[in-house]
């Protein structure tokens, strides 16, 4: 059995991804919006990992005995109007989102749950890689600055992300 209390972190967590999954949905329609397939691709690909990440949580809580308590997904907000300001948005989210996993691993040492701990290990170098990705693409729109073709290229960059399912854990 799970601690309650890291059971209480964990349903916490399914939701936060979840909101997360659905954050850049919202955000895929800005994209859909002007025309940018790329981008379009990108936040694709990034709901599909939300929801991997998701999942992942809600299958080990599961497989430990916990109880799943799906909650409300707030409406997402966002208030970018360009790709930069929305991408500043994406990097603090998923900041916030590493401060969140690193919250759960602190509770998890608390109750000396060294299995949940191997698991969110994972998450952990996870948000590293996402912060990195998110980091890479903000960087290059900072330099493009007013640069129409300069986007352009980048939104054709950013076509050939795929989503490759993640093996948690
Ligand atoms: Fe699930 Fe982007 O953190």
């Amino acid at each position: 059995m799970i601690n309650p209390k890291l059971e209480e972190e964990f349903n916490e967590q399914i939701n936060k991804e979840l909101y997360s999954e659905y954050l850049y949905l919202a955000m895929k329609v800005y994209f859909l919006e002007q025309n940018l397939q790329g981008f379009v691709n990108w936040f694709d690909v990034q709901v599909q990992e939300e929801h991997a990440h998701a999942m992942g949580l809600f299958n080990y809580l599961n497989e430990r005995g916990g109880k799943i308590d799906l909650r409300a997904i707030e409406k997402p907000v966002f208030k970018g109007n360009s790709p930069l300001e929305i991408f500043e948005e994406v990097l603090k989210h998923e900041e916030y989102v590493t401060s969140r996993i690193n919250h759960l691993a602190d509770v998890a040492e608390e109750v000396k749950d060294r299995a949940a701990l191997q698991l969110l290990d994972w998450y952990i170098k996870e948000q590293v890689e996402e912060e990195a990705s998110v980091g890479g693409v903000l960087a290059t729109l900072k330099l493009i600055g007013e640069d129409k073709n300069a986007l352009l290229q980048l939104d054709k960059d950013l076509a050939a992300r795929t989503f490759v399912a993640p093996v948690i854990g």
